[in-house]
């Protein structure tokens, strides 16, 4: 499997060409109305909520079911267990009761506190964060600094990104990076299934990691490589 190439095709169809324990590092951000952690790729109920900014899937209809789960297969193909995964809050206790029950992994709970978010607290708190939670076993997290260490990444929502790359759930790459030094080395092969607009290829190549990636969607596949390209660019001036 070629590494520094985004696959346009369906990770669960890609992930079978990834051979047992080559990975170093994953980092999902799958849209949260799949469950991972079965084998179904249709929607949940989380999803009515998330379809609002996240449609993509109905863009492919997709609603196969397969005989595997994506969580099993990211078990297979990576070193030692260590990944980051995005999530909502209904899904963290399926993932703890998968990677720390079933795997015996030890975890963390990242959030991404947006400063920005929308004054809709009527009956509730505002929903003004994200979650990332961070499992792994045997494999190391060495942040070098205080703030590399710190557990809450605190930014606005970035409308800038957000218009300039055209994805309505765009992560903050500087977030992304902290991730991928806390939790790799140079030249590792950090693995995304969901790219999106490719923050996690973008966040790689700072931080001269490869990568691996897929994203069904053709306008996100395009606009991820127009990154990539960009950044490469800016990379060789910096030089
Ligand atoms: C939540 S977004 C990821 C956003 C990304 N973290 C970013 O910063 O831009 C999820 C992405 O997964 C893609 N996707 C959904 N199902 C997929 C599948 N089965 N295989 C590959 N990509 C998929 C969607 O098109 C969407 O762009």
């Amino acid at each position: 499997m070629k590494t520094n190439v985004i696959y346009n095709e369906n990770c669960y169809i890609g992930i079978k060409n990834i051979p047992n324990n080559s990975v170093d590092l994953v980092i999902i951000d799958p849209p949260y109305d799949i469950d991972t952690r079965r084998n179904r790729i249709g929607y949940n109920r989380i999803a009515k909520s998330i379809l609002k900014v996240e449609n993509t899937l109905l863009d492919h209809n997709l609603t196969e079911s397969y005989d595997f789960s994506l969580l099993d297969e990211l078990i297979r193909i990576m070193k030692k267990v260590n990944i980051y995964i995005w999530c909502n809050k209904s899904q963290i206790e399926d993932y703890l009761k998968y990677f720390v029950d079933k795997h015996k992994c030890r975890y963390e709970i990242l959030i991404w506190n947006k400063t920005n978010a929308m004054p809709l607290y009527s009956n509730k708190y505002i929903n003004d964060k994200e979650y990332c939670l961070y499992f792994r076993k045997e494999s190391k997290c060495n942040p070098a600094t205080y703030e590399d260490a710190r557990t809450v990444y605190t930014s606005p929502l970035n409308a800038r990104d957000r218009v300039l790359y055209h994805h309505p759930t765009i992560k903050p790459v500087d977030f992304i990076r902290r991730m991928i030094r806390n939790s790799s080395n140079e030249n590792d092969i950090v693995l995304d299934c969901f790219m999106g607009s490719g923050t996690t290829a973008v966040a790689s190549i700072m931080e001269n990691r490869k990568y691996i990636g897929f994203e069904i969607n053709k306008k996100y596949f395009d606009i991820s490589n127009a990154r990539i390209e960009k950044i490469l660019e800016e990379k060789e001036l910096w030089k």
